[in-house]
């Protein structure tokens, strides 16, 4: 869809930075974070969503962003990233005041929606989209091109990928992930869940899982997503263009640039499904 845009409208609007993490990378957050909710929020969350299988954060994880493109919709188009006005490969970080539009980001949208979703007065249904948001959102703030400016999050940097023709934000949205796991279906997705869970409980993750929720606080909730942020803009300059656009430009993807962005991939899909868990649990606790 995005495709379909000039670049001069892609420019002039606050519009499309692609969807975000493609629905793989939603999924697999959502499966992520099943896993290691606690069983309270587990059975909170299932009820408020009024579903009781196994897939009922997966299921509700790319809701946002069928809802953007929606005309009741369209204000949420900005909640999906925050346009860090950085300068990478050489200088990398995000400012609350200078990057986060009158329209909102993704950091105060992730505020606003814990502060909705802990908000027992509103309807049942405004419950159910702050949550359906936040299960969308932590998901967006880990990928570095949503945590970025420069050529509408790589949306103008145009690449290849393999036969396909495509742009870097695509790549990172979608492609990689797709690449790693092997597929796109809610099945797959559960499959590469699992295999990051056995990472974070005994694995690569093990080591760091716990600095990765150190300090979260649903009180201080701007304050949190504003480092979560920072962390995945810095991943611009150290992985996604270490070289400058021109070193991406035109280039085929799918081989060893996908070989070496593959750990942090694995890596923010992981940290953000745990950290999902424990945003969740912390809210579920104060409600
Ligand atoms: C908070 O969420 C509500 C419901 O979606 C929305 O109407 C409002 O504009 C949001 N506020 C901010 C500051 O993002
Ligand atoms: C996860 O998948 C990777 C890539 O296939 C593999 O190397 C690793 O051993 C798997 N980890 C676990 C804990 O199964
Ligand atoms: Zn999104």
């Amino acid at each position: 869809m995005v495709k379909l845009l000039s670049v001069a409208v892609l420019a002039a609007s606050s519009l499309p930075q692609a969807l975000a993490w493609g629905a793989m990378g939603h999924y697999t957050v959502a499966y992520v974070a099943s896993n290691f909710v606690s069983s309270k929020t587990k059975t909170y969350m299932q009820s408020l969503l009024a579903d009781t299988s196994a897939n009922y954060l997966a299921s509700v994880a790319n809701w946002a962003d069928s809802y953007r493109s929606t005309t009741a919709g369209a204000f949420s188009a900005p909640f999906h990233y925050i346009d860090a006005e950085d300068s990478p490969p050489s200088s990398c970080g995000v400012s609350f005041s200078r990057d986060c539009g009158s329209g909102g980001c993704v950091v105060s949208a992730i505020s606003n929606y814990t502060t909705r979703l802990l908000n027992t007065g509103l309807t049942t249904a405004q419950r159910q989209d702050a949550a359906k948001f936040l299960v969308h959102f932590l998901g967006d703030i880990g990928q570095p091109l949503h945590c970025e400016n420069l050529d509408v999050g790589g949306n103008t940097i145009d690449v290849t990928y393999g036969s396909s023709s495509t742009n870097l934000h695509a790549v990172w949205d979608t492609k990689i992930p797709e690449k790693i796991s092997g597929g796109s279906t809610m099945a797959i997705a559960k499959t590469w869940a699992a295999n990051l869970t056995a990472e974070i409980n005994s694995g690569t993750f093990a080591s760091q899982a716990a600095g990765w929720v150190s300090g979260l606080s649903i009180t201080a909730s701007q304050s949190s997503a504003l480092t979560w942020a920072t962390e995945s803009n810095s991943k611009v300059c150290s992985v996604v263009i270490p070289n400058g656009v021109s070193a991406v430009e035109s280039v085929d993807l799918s081989g060893a640039y996908t070989t070496s962005a593959t750990p942090t991939v694995r890596l923010q899909i992981a940290k953000q499904g745990y950290r999902l868990a424990k945003w969740l649990d912390a809210i579920v606790a104060a409600v």
